[in-house]
């Protein structure tokens, strides 16, 4: 994930953002850069690769003064390179950038149509362009950052410098974190308090549009028309371990937390509204002559691959089938030309997914990787490559990345069947509004998470759990199941509700407790009659049910309700409690819950 520094005072700049730029290490990036200011003109210095590269670059030809910027990048567009690497100086003017630039495309034709020449494949270089054009009118730098910032559309944290006002950074913030340091005699930014905490504990937290501007004199904040603002300081207690997690007591907390965010980002720039479609980063599939698709991964990709079936079948009526990717490269499968492989998986790097690939391409097929990680080496293997826009995860137990696999599915779905013209325009439409509201719907049934904590500590010390879930649902079930039983180390079973009565029932007694997702769709009815099957047998019933239902909690022990939304999307919100609830059991026993045992965060063996 990118990370911010910016110092501006009587000290040396670059070892304070290069000491920022390390605190912010843990998040994953994949280059670094600082841009420092002095006599006139600052220098930019930017390398990929790891910081190391970057401080050993500054030994080289160092980058003397007292103001400056400092980077690291976390690819998004553009792969990770020196020249895509952020500061970006376009005049006079530096910037460096985190979020995402949603209507990057349309600005950059329109800039490079009045003569502007980029110099790097990302969307942050266009604001360096945005700002060097208003400074020629702007009263000032800050003047010149709102009216560019007027033009773009997307989230951000900027901070941005220029050669011709030395004593100034501004910064400003739309839907990305960004803080402000204060000192005596001196002032930083930063996208999180750990880059700072070395130098100052007094912090303003910025608010949802405003912009910053930072002297060495004090700071002083304005809304995006310009009226001043106050906002007050806070004293940070945490200790710089503590403020990694963002406050968080565990890093997956903490990225169950941000997946509305990560919903927002990954939508960000590829909803096509006006022709209600969507737009896959300039991905086509010609789905003429696509008669198959075929999903391979393996763990939680699996269970998101298991999802996609649901929703390519459905909107766009090709047949799909889904395999663990470690059985279909052993097995010997039929592969066709006519085959459109898509392989899922977060890292980028699991092993067996590589293989199948590896396979599948060898045969003929054409392969479409879904990842989290910019240049891995599975989208780097495949034909296309699409990008959920997570960040980079760290807890072992995948949450952010689930959701936006199955966001990222739910897009390439609705691309397809527009395509195959079996989703209809109107259709689509519904589709997209509900999309575009599943962040604020995510976040709010975050926020009524301790309900979970309370069932955690009922049910915590149970011998297995089961989880169970019919159509969509029952890829959830199997997630759910997987969570509890990686960090709780927990038996738990994932079972389709209707093929409990074949065996499984066999195992319900008043001991286990059974967590039925059962929303409102299609499946409702019946599943409630396989949860009545538990109930009758003593099981104890934890439903995940749809706000509103009234019916349910007289057949349950407990009721977790969730938002509203179309059955196709509802698997994007009842995950959720399942990875709240596997927390909270995992908590309550104590294990170590960010690397549990015997796992690892990137499968690369067999
Ligand atoms: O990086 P990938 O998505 O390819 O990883 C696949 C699995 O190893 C992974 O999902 C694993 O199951 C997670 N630990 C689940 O939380």
């Amino acid at each position: 994930m990118c990370g911010i520094v910016g110092y501006i005072g009587p000290r040396q700049a670059t070892p304070i953002l290069v000491n920022g730029l390390r605190r912010l290490e843990y998040r994953g990036y994949d280059s670094a850069g600082v841009a420092v200011w002095e006599g006139g003109k600052s220098r930019v210095v930017r390398c990929q690769g790891k910081l190391q590269g970057l401080v050993n670059k500054l030994e080289a030809e160092p980058a003397p003064g007292m103001v400056g910027i400092g980077h690291t990048r976390w690819a998004t567009h553009g792969r990770p390179s020196d020249i895509n690497a952020h500061p970006h100086k376009v005049g006079g003017v530096s910037v460096v950038h985190n979020g995402i630039i949603e209507n990057h495309v349309h600005l950059r034709q329109q800039l490079e149509a009045s003569g502007s020449k980029f110099s790097s494949e990302t969307d942050t270089e266009i604001v360096a362009h945005l700002v060097a054009a208003e400074l020629s009118s702007a009263k000032d730098l800050t003047e010149a950052v709102r009216r560019a910032l007027t033009k773009v559309v997307g989230a951000f944290a900027i901070v941005v410098m220029d050669d011709a006002h030395p004593d100034t950074l501004v910064a400003a913030k739309k839907a990305s974190p960004l803080v402000v340091g204060l000192g005596e005699g001196e002032n930083y930014v930063a996208s999180d308090v750990t880059a700072i905490l070395d130098e100052t504990k007094e912090i303003i937290f910025v608010e949802e549009g405003d912009i910053v501007t930072v002297t060495r004199q004090g700071v002083s904040i304005t809304d995006p028309q310009g009226k001043p603002v106050e906002r007050t300081p806070t004293t940070i207690r945490w200790t710089a371990a503590q403020a990694e997690k963002d406050g968080y007591r565990h890093y997956m907390l903490k990225e169950i937390h941000e997946q509305p965010r990560a919903v927002a980002d990954t939508l960000a720039g590829r909803i096509d509204l006006e022709n209600d479609n969507v737009t896959l980063d300039g991905i086509v599939v010609d789905t003429s002559n696509i008669k198959r698709i075929v999903m391979v991964a393996c763990g939680t990709s699996y269970h998101s691959s298991l999802v996609g079936k649901f929703l390519i079948e459905d909107f766009a009526r090709i047949p799909v089938e889904v395999d663990l990717a470690s059985e279909y490269r052993y097995r010997d499968p039929v592969v066709r030309d006519t085959d459109l492989v898509i392989a899922i998986s977060q890292s980028g790097e699991t092993a067996d997914t590589m293989g199948a690939v590896q396979l599948a391409k060898e045969r003929g097929a054409k392969v479409l990787a879904i990842s989290n990680v910019l240049e891995s080496s599975i989208p780097r293997l495949s034909d296309y490559a699409f990008y959920t826009h997570a960040g980079p995860e760290i807890g072992v137990a995948s949450t952010k990345a689930f959701t936006t696999q199955l966001v990222s599915l739910t897009l390439l779905a609705i691309h397809l069947g527009r395509q195959t013209g079996t989703l209809s325009p109107e259709r689509a439409r519904l589709l997209l509004a509900e999309l575009l509201a599943l962040p604020n719907k995510m976040a709010e049934l975050i926020e009524h998470g301790a309900q979970l904590q309370v069932i955690a500590r009922r049910y915590g010390n149970s011998r297995g759990f089961l989880f169970m879930g019919r159509g969509n649902q029952y890829p959830i079930a199997l997630e759910g199941a997987l969570k509890l039983k990686e960090i709780s180390y927990i038996h738990a079973e994932g079972y389709s509700a209707g093929e409990m009565k074949h065996g499984p029932i066999a195992l319900i007694d008043e001991e286990l407790p059974c967590v039925v997702l059962v929303p409102q769709g299609p499946l409702y009815e019946k599943t409630v009659s396989n949860l009545t099957e538990v109930r009758a047998r003593e099981g104890k019933v934890i439903a995940i049910a749809s706000r509103g239902d009234k019916e349910i909690g007289s057949v349950s022990d407990e009721v977790i309700m969730i938002p509203n939304t179309l059955p196709e999307l509802q698997p994007i919100l009842s995950v959720v409690p399942l990875q709240q609830l596997s927390y909270y059991v995992a908590d309550h026993k104590g294990t170590d819950i960010d690397q549990p045992r015997n796992l690892a965060k990137s499968v690369t063996v067999e």
